[in-house]
């Protein structure tokens, strides 16, 4: 892989940081080395001496007053090395990427914190995408992405998608207007960057199969485009074996994937990471060492403790207990559904994630129905085209979450809901006559 190709004029212009990579050394070496190079403030005169986070089982993360020293002092840029290790293995043992024996250079895997996946993926999108660049995912996609990804002045294409995630013949189309052996000329428009949300996707539901991620990414080795993988939902995957990755696929070196702890372990803490070839993960910390300088220490320990505590074993075994919560949930919010809306509206199950994408029959676009109506009648949910690229076409969908609110209040809502869709098709109706 040719990783400077795909790379923005803006991204290519980073350069280390002197002061971080000397922080970083001294961070690595023994207590012994007087370092009179860094500029990190002295943490006596912190005012916080130590703490003592209580666990749910009764267990509890301590931070004795070294350990606190450590967490309200900077940190290396790439992340705490205990924690990137930890995920490292991590990654390795759920999605055994064969880009992980591979030389750096060849795009060797690496792993890097970011402050929520958010970060990571705004920290790639301005890696990768320069104005007037074509970029393919499939919309509607998460609000968050677009958000990140519009103002950098590329030509979003959309490529079709069902329950199932994109369409890989439709994706093969889309391409079709290009010749796989343009892809390397400058300037000649063949995308370079795919998007897309592999499991339980923000707001559809969707998750890809195995099969279409194995077409997608032999798509991608012939017109030689990266993809990234925004993947906040896969630890919230309902069904066993979870579906392998796009990582897990990964010959080339050609995926760039964003892990979340946001679902499983807080979302408040943001932490994030980004896992994918050496080269372009490098390129992501020089823009972590410009901005964020690092995520929060604190956070990062309070993780990595628990993590370590817990290993991999006990790791798996409190997602195990989120995703029964969140199968629950959805069941509860799926058997609503049928009682209230069946008439009136259209969904599937999803297979992963917190969401349900819900069509609602003869109503052309749900905008104002959900801005001005629903909220006399007391019920919120998010209408369907802020997650497309132009938000002001018409979208007759809604995106509900069944993860905070009881099954009661989903059933009340579902109920107000009902009758609100009814009412509006009735005054539709009336000024049809
Ligand atoms: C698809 C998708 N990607 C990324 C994020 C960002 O998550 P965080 O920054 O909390 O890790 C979200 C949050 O909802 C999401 O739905």
């Amino acid at each position: 892989m040719n990783y400077s190709r795909f790379l923005t004029a803006v991204s290519m212009a980073r350069k280390p940081s002197p002061i971080r990579i000397l922080t970083e050394l001294q961070q690595r070496s023994p207590p012994s080395l007087i370092s009179l190079a860094g500029g990190a403030p002295n943490p006596n005169t912190f005012p916080f001496l130590s703490a003592t986070i209580q666990m749910k089982n009764g267990e509890a993360v301590l931070f004795d007053q070294t350990m606190m020293k450590k967490a309200l002092q900077y940190s290396a840029s790439p992340g705490i090395p205990e924690l990137v290790s930890w995920m490292k293995e991590l990654q390795k043992k759920l999605h055994n990427p064969p880009t992980a024996s591979y030389s750096p250079e060849k795009g060797q895997m690496e792993l890097c914190v970011t402050t929520g996946s958010q970060e990571g993926l705004c920290k790639v999108f301005e890696m990768l995408i320069s104005p007037g660049d074509n970029v393919l995912l499939d919309a509607p996609t998460y609000s968050g992405t677009l958000a990140a990804v519009q103002p950098l002045g590329c030509n979003i294409i959309n490529v079709p998608s069902d329950q199932y995630g994109m369409i890989p013949e439709a994706l093969k189309d889309v391409l079709s207007r290009w010749d796989p052996a343009d892809a390397q000329k400058l300037g000649s428009g063949v995308p370079r960057v795919l998007y897309t949300i592999p499991n339980g996707g923000n707001p559809t539901g969707a998750s890809m199969t195995a099969e279409r991620k194995q077409k997608v990414y032999e798509l991608a080795q012939d017109y030689d485009f990266l993809i990234i993988e925004d993947d906040p939902y896969y630890f919230l995957q309902f069904e066993k074996p979870w579906a392998p990755s796009f990582l897990s696929m990964d010959v080339d070196g050609r995926v760039i994937r964003t892990d979340s702890f946001s679902k499983i372990l807080s979302s408040g803490l943001r932490i994030g990471f980004v896992t994918g070839p050496k080269p372009l993960v490098d390129r992501v910390v020089l823009h972590i060492q410009a901005s964020t300088m690092h995520t929060s220490t604190f956070t990062q320990l309070m993780v990595s403790e628990l993590l370590h505590f817990w290993g991999q074993e006990g790791f798996l075994k409190h997602i195990d207990s989120v995703v029964e919560f969140y199968r629950a949930q959805r069941n509860a919010m799926l058997s609503s559904a049928d009682n209230w809306l069946k008439d009136v509206a259209e969904w599937h199950a999803p297979a992963a994630g917190m969401f349900l994408w819900i069509k609602l029959k003869g109503i052309k676009d749900t905008q104002k129905l959900i801005m001005e109506k629903a909220l006399e009648k007391e019920v919120l949910l998010v209408p369907g085209g802020v997650f497309n690229i132009h938000s002001s076409e018409p979208c007759p969908y809604v995106r509900v979450a069944f993860s905070l609110s009881t099954p009661q209040q989903i059933d009340e809502a579902f109920k107000r809901l009902s009758a609100l869709i009814k009412e509006a098709l009735r005054c539709e109706e009336l000024l049809r006559i």
